[in-house]
């Protein structure tokens, strides 16, 4: 069977997902729980990861992980953890943060920051999921990366960057994967109403509520393919300007949202 067809179910073993506590995460964390699975939950407040357990309704459950994704060795004791009681079938890397940088108060210390929570944190659990599951010959990671990484857009200058860097880190990871029966995906929301957005001073296009995007991942999870773009139209809207010349880009997209002067 083609790997890009594969879907977990709760039956095969545990699903994990980073970045559990708010916004997305935490809604994907829900909708997983109340349909039978066992997710670990990961992200840095053990106290909203305790409240989000006790929301489940359904016939699952949220086991609270509490970890930073910066700190390796914490996303292997947690994956050791979650693989002491059976198998992991399913893991959604998810933890971002984005932090709005326009040219004018570029700093090297925020970029990082997001260098190393988008980036280095998705690399840190990815290590030893990628083990486990290569061994297994089974299982299913989707990375959440953005629509932000198609090309660069305004105010996120270092954010486009990471996501960017998440997109290619999955197509390359893909060219191996899929001869070892593991399956990676990569998603790509457009902007949804969450505390990271809620910095924006600009009009969100397409802005959809974090219940619509996870269903949209959830529901794709279960569809074959590589990619969970949403909303469909803004990210085909997107893929279509990022085909144009360098500067004829720049131009549309400072003219769509009114960037500039
Ligand atoms: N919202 C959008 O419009 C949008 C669009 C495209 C892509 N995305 C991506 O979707 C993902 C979720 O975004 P969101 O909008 O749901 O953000 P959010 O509401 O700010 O939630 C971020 C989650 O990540 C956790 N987190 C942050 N830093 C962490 C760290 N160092 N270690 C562990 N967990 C950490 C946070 O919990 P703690 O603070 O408790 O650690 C929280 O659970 C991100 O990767 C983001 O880039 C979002």
């Amino acid at each position: 069977m083609n790997v890009f067809s594969q879907v977990a179910r709760p039956s095969d073993g545990a699903a994990w997902i980073t970045g559990a506590s708010g916004g997305i995460g935490r809604a994907v964390a829900l909708r997983l729980a109340n349909e039978g699975w066992t997710v670990h939950a990961t992200a840095r407040s053990e106290t909203n990861l305790l409240s989000l357990a006790a929301e489940v309704t359904g016939s699952g459950r949220i086991l609270p992980a509490a970890g930073d994704v910066t700190d390796a060795a914490r996303m292997t004791q947690i994956l050791d953890d979650i693989t002491r009681t059976g198998p992991l079938a399913l893991a959604i890397l998810n933890a971002g943060i984005y932090t709005p940088m326009r040219a004018q108060n570029f700093t090297a210390a925020t970029a990082r920051k997001m260098f190393d929570v988008n980036l280095a944190g998705v690399t840190n659990a990815l290590d030893p999921i990628l083990k486990h599951m290569i061994a297994r010959k089974s299982g299913h990671i989707a990375v959440t990366a953005s629509v932000a990484g198609y090309r660069g857009l305004p105010d996120a200058a270092a954010y486009s960057a990471t996501k960017a860097g998440l997109i290619a880190l999955c197509e390359a990871l893909a060219m191996d994967l899929v001869d070892l029966g593991v399956r990676i995906s990569v998603i790509n929301p457009g902007f949804v109403e969450t505390e990271a957005t809620s910095v924006n001073t600009f009009k969100m296009p397409f802005l959809m509520a974090p219940d619509q995007a996870a269903n949209r991942i959830v529901d794709g999870l279960k569809k074959p393919g590589f990619e969970i773009a949403f909303p469909r139209r803004f990210a085909v809207i997107l893929r279509t300007i990022g085909l144009l010349p360098n500067q004829a880009y720049i131009w549309v997209i400072r003219k769509m949202l009114g960037w500039g002067k």
